[in-house]
């Protein structure tokens, strides 16, 4: 007869497997999802992709970002892309959506594969795997089989995207909503190694950080100094790099900016002041 250590032992891997298969049921997400319904699939993606990252190489960061607000909104199910109507304003057109950029990538992929093989893969995947293969930075494997979600609301960007002002409690509870950890949000944040920046997303930390005309003390004074020389108050259409001089480098410099107290939007600088996203 078993020993109550060893039922005990068993239990806990029954438990686990449990677990498990409960998680992929409810996930019913696969590598080579459309290995026989639509072999090319990932392939297509992947070289137009690369055609218009060859030629634009500035699209990268936003089609990751891109991939992120979908994702954030109803899930990953392409409701970012979706146009507005006159009856309903779509995700696209809220304000955190306006400087996206790269749907025209989205769409010749999509345009491609429907010649391939009509209505089979869903545009959900094909951002999902263009993000990937814009960034030209770390692989991760990419379970397919996301279906297209038809309702897009523009006032649910607001409440599902953390906006840049979030401090790290408030970002971890953003995160936890979307069944991400902690260590999901600084492992994910470093998204911003590339890409760009419009001024408003940062200038209260340099001109108004508590309403009182003061900048963030948090933040590295002699940047603060130099980001004020590019970002005059009021300025609404410069550009700054995000992970500045590495800005096309999908590397791990953002870590490295942000421990030197150069993060440039709070919700960066706001590693800092908590002992798990600190290390
Ligand atoms: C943690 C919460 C986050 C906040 C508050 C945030 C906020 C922002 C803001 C304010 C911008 C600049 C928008 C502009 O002014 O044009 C931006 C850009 C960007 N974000 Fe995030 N972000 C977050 C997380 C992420 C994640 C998880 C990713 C991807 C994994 C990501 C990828 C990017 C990229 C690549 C850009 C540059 C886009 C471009 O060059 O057009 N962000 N983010």
């Amino acid at each position: 007869m078993a020993n109550p250590k060893s039922l005990s032992v068993l239990f806990i891997q029954l438990t686990l497997v449990l677990i498990l298969l409960d998680l992929s049921n409810a996930q019913s997400l696969k590598l080579g999802f459309y290995s026989t319904s639509c072999p090319p699939a990932e392939a297509i993606t992947k070289k137009i992709t690369t055609q218009f990252i060859y030629q634009a190489p500035s699209l990268a960061a936003p089609l990751l970002r891109m991939h992120f607000h979908d994702c954030f909104v109803r899930g990953c199910e392409a409701s970012v892309l979706l146009n507005s109507t006159n009856n309903n304003q779509a995700e696209r057109d809220a304000i955190p959506n306006l400087s996206l950029r790269g749907f025209q990538v989205i769409d010749a992929v999509k345009a491609a594969i429907e010649k391939a093989c009509p209505g089979v893969v869903s545009c959900a995947d094909i951002l999902a795997l263009a993000a990937r293969n814009a960034i030209n930075g770390p692989f991760w494997p990419i379970p397919t089989g996301r279906r297209d979600g038809k309702i897009s609301i523009a006032a649910e960007v607001l409440t599902n995207l953390p906006p840049f002002f979030f401090n790290v409690t408030q970002l971890k509870a953003s995160f936890a909503s979307k069944g991400l950890n902690i260590k999901d949000l600084a492992i994910l944040s470093r998204g911003h190694t590339i890409g760009i920046s419009h001024c408003p997303s940062f200038s209260n930390g340099l001109y108004n950080f508590t309403g009182k005309g003061d900048t963030d003390p948090k933040m590295d004074q002699n940047y603060i100094a130099q980001s004020k020389k590019k970002c005059k108050p009021g300025d609404t259409t410069t550009i700054v790099q995000i992970d500045p001089g590495s800005s096309k480098i999908f590397d791990t410099d953002y870590y490295t900016v942000v421990s030197k107290r150069r993060g440039l939007f709070q919700s960066d600088a706001t590693f800092l002041t908590n002992s798990t996203t600190n290390a």
